[in-house]
């Protein structure tokens, strides 16, 4: 058996498969700690649910992100899931770090990690594991909390470059116009 490349092929240019990519909505997550009193956070379009057993969550994190660097020292982290509205929000952390937080309704919960106000869901964990991935580390954690909001509210969706926002008209389904399969 051929054991495959790490390298890509010549065919496919990083800018080709970045302009690809654009095409693939993700939502828009932030990803914060506090270090001291100070929140610390960045945006990602990679959190994802890993496990079921143990509940693990999970993003891919840039290496050359400062920070990352800062996010993944701490044991501890929230991940808030941004509402369609939160399109300034998103903005707000395109900026430098310290100041990201400044103009935002936040709390510092009880288990020390800094919750969005008006987040679809916000989930709380702990560091699991730190592994580097290419150019990118995968970072797990274990989940502690979960906040749910109402499940009329929809998320803020990143897509060609863009926030943009779920079609109510064909986001409020039952789920069972397309058959996705059951949920494992
Ligand atoms: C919609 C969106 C999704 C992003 N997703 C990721 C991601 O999954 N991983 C990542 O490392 N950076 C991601 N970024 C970039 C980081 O938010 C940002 O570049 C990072 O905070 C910069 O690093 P710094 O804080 O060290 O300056 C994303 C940015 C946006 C606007």
């Amino acid at each position: 058996m051929n054991t495959p490349s790490r390298t890509a092929p010549d065919t496919v240019h990083p800018s080709e498969f970045r302009r690809a990519m654009r095409n693939v909505p993700t939502t828009v997550t932030v990803v914060g700690t506090m270090n001291g009193d100070q929140p610390v956070g960045m945006v990602v379009g990679t959190f994802t649910a890993i496990s079921m057993d143990p509940l693990l969550v999970g993003f891919f994190g840039d290496q050359r992100s400062k920070t990352l660097t800062e996010i993944t020292a701490a044991d501890r982290w929230s991940f808030s899931i941004l509402h369609q509205d939160d399109g300034l929000v998103a903005e707000a952390f395109r900026g430098p770090a310290e100041s990201r937080f400044s103009a935002l309704d936040w709390d510092v919960s009880d288990f020390g990690t800094p919750l969005i106000r008006g987040a679809v869901i916000t989930i709380e964990a702990i560091k699991d594991s730190v592994v580097r991935i290419g150019d990118h580390d995968l970072v797990t954690a274990e989940v502690t909390s979960l906040r749910e909001g109402d499940r009329s509210r929809y998320p803020l969706v990143y897509f060609q470059g863009g926030m943009t926002r779920l079609d109510p008209e064909h986001a409020s389904h039952s789920g069972d116009t397309i058959p996705a399969g059951s949920p494992r």
